[in-house]
């Protein structure tokens, strides 16, 4: 029984072909709408795997899906899921836990809490922020006058974190307790004449991980899953932020997985919700 995700954006669907054994092929197919992009990316799917429409099963719907949305024209049956329960069954499933906290960072961020009991899956939406990639793109042509994630992101690998945040060591000269000398005291607190764009586009990640790390962890606290904690979604697929978020978690006291294919976490957690 091989069952199809989709997760649909405005521009962007990514996807998945999948039985309960195995992922098949994962793809992502950017177009100038959501129909565009979610029949390409079914097409895409199929092409690379050399599986017929008819051999599918089923195809679960899932992200950001307007109610007009319908693929009635391509003949097969759907069912749309939601993009919370998506998320917890997808972060769980890559992860290999049985309950965990997962966050999708992908233009916003979404927090759930995702546990796996007797084959059943529960998920629960603890909540979120507008913070995340919209954010670094938008902010990045405010600041850089640059708009694209990969251009921001370049420049940010060559920045220096202590040309723009004011840090520990600023304030107090060394560590305080288990917060080390280098840890963050405000973000873009000590711009100055010496800060560079670079530094200030490594401000902007900094930031954006900072504060997205620092909600899931009180979030994850209140279940005492702070060891348990899953990253998905395209910004913790690139390694910048891979490093940023794990490395601010474990500064708090927290730990975290970010899977392979975390990309793809929402299509394949749609796929496995109706299999
Ligand atoms: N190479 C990249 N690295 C990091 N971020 C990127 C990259 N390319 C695009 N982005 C940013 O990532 C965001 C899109 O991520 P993703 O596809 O996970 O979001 P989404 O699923 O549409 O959003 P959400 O899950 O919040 O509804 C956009 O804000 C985009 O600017
Ligand atoms: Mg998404």
């Amino acid at each position: 029984m091989i069952v199809a995700g989709l997760d649909i954006g405005a521009s962007v669907t990514k996807g998945v072909l999948i039985n309960e054994n195995k992922i098949w092929t994962l793809s992502e197919v950017q177009a100038s709408d959501s129909i565009a992009s979610a029949v390409g990316c079914l097409g895409r799917l199929l092409s690379n795997s050399k599986i017929k429409i008819k051999d599918l099963s089923q195809v679960a719907l899932t992200g950001s899906i307007s109610k007009d949305l319908k693929l009635d024209m391509i003949d097969l049956r759907y069912k749309i899921v939601d993009e919370i329960d998506a998320i917890g069954v997808g972060g769980l499933h890559l992860s290999g836990k049985k309950e965990a906290i997962v966050a999708s960072v992908g233009t916003g961020t979404a927090i759930v809490h995702a546990k796996l009991e007797e084959k059943r899956y529960y998920v629960e939406h603890l909540g979120g922020t507008g913070i995340g990639g919209g954010t670094m793109v938008g902010l990045g042509k405010l600041l850089l006058n640059k708009d694209r994630a990969t251009t921001i992101l370049k420049r940010a690998r060559s920045g220096d974190a202590s040309r723009v945040n004011l840090l520990v060591q600023d304030i107090v000269g060394g560590p305080i307790g288990r917060i080390p000398a280098n840890a963050t005291a405000s973000n873009f607190g000590k711009v100055g004449d010496d800060t560079r764009p670079e530094d200030v586009a490594l401000g902007l990640v900094t930031m954006i991980s900072e504060i997205i790390v620092t909600l899931t962890y009180f979030a994850a606290k209140q279940k005492k899953l702070e060891n348990d904690i899953v990253f998905v979604g395209r910004l913790p697929s690139q390694e910048l932020f891979s490093e940023r978020l794990s490395q601010t978690l474990e500064m708090l006291g927290g730990r975290c997985i970010i899977p392979v294919n975390a990309l793809y976490a929402t299509a394949i957690g749609a796929a496995k919700a109706i299999i």
